[in-house]
């Protein structure tokens, strides 16, 4: 009865084809387009800046969901709103004023998520819930696509859902989410699944129905 959403994460797409992926992959089904943003000092890796979210933002026509996996987060809140970012989800591990990051998110005019690593306990946003939109659970080590499920992360979506209610905020679960795991999380209460390496595995802008058979899988 509750709507899954499924959020392909383009950090998996074709570099050299941003456009034509983004398209492909709404053609093809995707609820939302996940972008993921890195800054190789909160992560060990470097993707996208604002210029290139701005570049996005033509082909995009469900939902931009801009994952900020940058510290520190709020100098660059402003830009990433501007870029077009529909949703904006900065890390709780990000800096000391969360509760003041996401008033920051909504002041700019997206919708606010707050995002915890694995090591991070669902109490780590309790006081931060009723700013939020959205609530990311990461269920891989932040910084690249294709990794192992962390299948101790599956209780902390239960627990999350129970602290939110009847709230509408909405859980997002993150990494290692394939036709084996979406399953777990969604029992658990996740509402959007965001899949990286699931969803472009095999495909190609040439071949983009293999996508379209990669998210129905999910
Ligand atoms: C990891 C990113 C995830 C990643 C998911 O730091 O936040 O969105 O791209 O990729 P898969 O689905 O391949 O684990
Ligand atoms: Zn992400």
């Amino acid at each position: 009865d509750r709507k899954i959403r499924i959020a392909p994460s383009i950090l998996s797409a074709d570099f050299a084809n941003f456009g034509a992926e983004i398209r492909a992959i709404q053609d093809q089904g995707a609820d939302w387009v996940h972008v993921d943003v890195m800054d190789g000092h909160f992560v060990p890796n470097l993707t996208f800046g604002p210029p290139a979210v701005q570049a996005f933002r033509p082909h995009v026509s469900t939902f931009m969901d801009v994952h900020l996996m940058i510290a520190p987060v709020d100098p660059h809140i402003e830009a990433y709103a501007r870029a077009g970012a529909d949703m904006i989800t900065a890390h709780v591990e990000a800096g000391p004023h969360p509760h003041r990051t996401l008033q920051a998110i909504r002041a700019a005019g997206a919708k606010a998520g707050i995002a915890m690593n694995p090591g991070t306990p669902p109490e780590a946003v309790e006081y931060l819930l009723d700013l939020c939109d959205m609530v990311l659970v990461m269920t891989v080590n932040p910084g690249f696509g294709g990794q192992k499920f962390i299948h101790g992360q599956v209780d902390k979506i239960a627990r999350l859902r129970g602290m939110i209610g009847d709230r509408p905020i909405l859980v997002q679960v993150d990494g290692g989410i394939d036709p084996a795991t979406a399953p777990i999380v969604a029992q658990a209460g996740a509402d959007v699944l965001v899949a990286g390496s699931a969803v472009f595995k095999g495909g190609s802008v040439d071949q983009p129905q293999i996508y379209g058979d990669n998210i129905r899988a999910i």
